[in-house]
């Protein structure tokens, strides 16, 4: 909370004179607003801007209140939502209130009611912030009593997202068809489980899962690698050898990183695709068998085939399921699931009984761009858990690299919480900015929004957040 002020309240009403009033009733009481009068652009604005409370209107064009407070409630809640209802709607309030509304108020109101409703939401927001959220009973699970099944095989894909909930209904439905699948997505999406994954749900799941990493393996292993080759092949095959293929045989063959397989290999395992079966290297015997291949790749393979890097042939035959896995920025509602994951995991593994976490320091988590994915995560959490002297994750053991900006002097500075001194440096820098252009441009908006890269709607908006004209 910025000193002297009683909290920040996000305000979104399509309707300008609601907002208008609100904004006055609430700014003689001494909070602070963020007003909004486009709901899309209000909810874009949800998480990145620290506030204590948001009142929303019901109907409005673009998203409504029911969306806002179910994307509240998914992404952020901790975050207290009020909802605005026009006089005798009360079943929608009502409604609004069992999906987790705070409270509504019913247009016309009162001044003091609209206070009361406020001064509470904002209290319990406060409140809220000051407690660590418990993410695992602190008791450790019980021992697993079939010590034969090592814990890192039984893989699970965490997710609650649609995104993933649509992933888990597309690999149900195509394990056990004989189909080819394509999972692509940026580095540490989970691209590997995922293939696991659908051998084990697949009708293959007893056979063999063979892993073959195509960037890994120089070009001139790969043949045999996944061929096999027949004794005399070549100077140093003493022996003969059966190749990934022949292992997978009735099982699974995962090509990973399928995008830099050679040209020459393109071609031979496009024949095998077709035909079904191959030679081993140096071998004459025609060998048949039933291979269901997964692929995977970082890289747009539709792409590659565009800029010729990859058989256009070959990507029809290896694409018939594309399994596409969203960043872990596209589905920060995920993180706060995974992040109990793999603190059970965790304290598990470390010895550690870190059960609970702090909301901002879950906050920063959830905006976090994480361009490494749920690897990254994983491996952060590691760290954090195996660093952590208490039971609740604090913003002091987010590694380096996560800290929004550094926090210099946050112990001198008391009671003025790391967000707070984030958010007056981010203005600080802002005011500057804006001013210095408001200035080259003779204080023309449209010209000083251009050059700073704005939207004239949005320079106007932090404009009046920064308090740098009258209103
Ligand atoms: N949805 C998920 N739930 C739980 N763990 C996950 C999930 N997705 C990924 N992981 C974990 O994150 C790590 C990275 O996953 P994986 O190796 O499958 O990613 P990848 O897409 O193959 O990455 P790369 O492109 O770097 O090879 C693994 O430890 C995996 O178990
Ligand atoms: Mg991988």
């Amino acid at each position: 909370m910025v000193q002297g002020v009683q909290g920040r309240v996000l305000v979104i009403d399509d309707e300008k004179n609601i907002t208008f009033v609100i904004q006055a009733i609430l700014d003689r009481a001494g909070y602070e607003t963020l007003i909004f009068n486009d709901s899309a652009e209000a909810m874009d604005s949800i998480g990145t801007d620290d506030v204590d409370l948001i009142i929303t209107d019901l109907y409005m064009p673009g998203p409504g209140g029911m969306e806002i407070l179910e994307f509240c409630q998914n992404n952020y809640p901790q975050l207290p939502v009020v909802i605005i209802t026009a006089y005798g709607t009360v079943e929608s309030a009502v409604n609004a209130l069992k999906r987790g509304a705070f409270d509504f108020i019913t247009k016309p109101f009162e001044q003091s009611e609209l206070l009361t409703i406020v001064k509470k939401a904002v209290a319990t927001h406060q409140q809220r912030q000051k407690e660590p959220i418990t993410l695992v009973s602190s008791q450790r699970p019980a021992p697993v009593s079939n010590s034969a099944q090592p814990a890192a095989e039984i893989s699970s894909i965490i997710g609650n997202s649609s995104q993933m909930q649509e992933i888990f209904k597309v690999i149900s439905k195509i394990a056990s068809s004989p189909s080819t699948v394509l999972v692509w997505g940026e580095s540490g999406t989970g691209k590997e489980l995922v293939a696991f994954e659908i051998h084990r749900n697949s009708n293959r799941a007893n056979k063999p899962f063979i892993k073959i990493n195509c960037a890994a393996i120089p070009a001139t292993l790969i043949e045999s690698e996944l061929f096999g080759f027949e004794r005399g092949a070549f100077t140093g095959a003493v022996a003969s050898k059966p190749g990934r293929f022949e292992l997978a045989h009735e099982g699974t063959l995962f090509l990973d990183e399928v995008a830099e397989m050679p040209p020459e290999m393109q071609v031979k395992l496009l024949r095998v695709l077709q035909e079904q079966e191959f030679e081993r290297v140096g071998g004459v015997n025609t060998i048949q068998v039933d291979v269901r291949i997964i692929t995977a790749s970082n890289k747009d393979l539709e792409a590659e085939v565009k800029a010729g890097r990859f058989r256009e042939d070959l990507f029809y035959r290896l694409n018939v399921v594309p399994i596409h896995l969203p960043a872990l920025r596209e589905r920060k509602e995920d993180i706060e699931l995974l992040v109990k994951y793999f603190l059970t995991q965790f304290n598990e593994k470390l010895r550690k009984s870190v059960t609970a976490i702090m909301p901002e320091t879950l906050n920063a988590l959830k905006n976090h761009p994480w361009p490494g994915n749920i690897r990254q995560l994983e491996n952060a959490l590691e760290r954090m858990i195996l660093m952590c002297e208490g039971s609740v994750l604090t913003l002091a053991d987010l590694p380096e690299e996560i800290q929004p900006v550094a926090m210099p002097g946050a112990e001198e500075e008391g009671s003025e919480g790391f967000k707070a001194i984030v958010r007056r440096q981010t203005q600080n820098l802002e005011r500057e900015l804006i001013e210095k252009a408001l200035e080259e441009t003779g204080g023309n908006v449209t010209r000083a929004a251009e050059k700073l890269g704005l939207s004239r709607k949005g320079l106007q908006l932090k404009i009046k957040e920064l308090g740098l004209i009258r209103r």
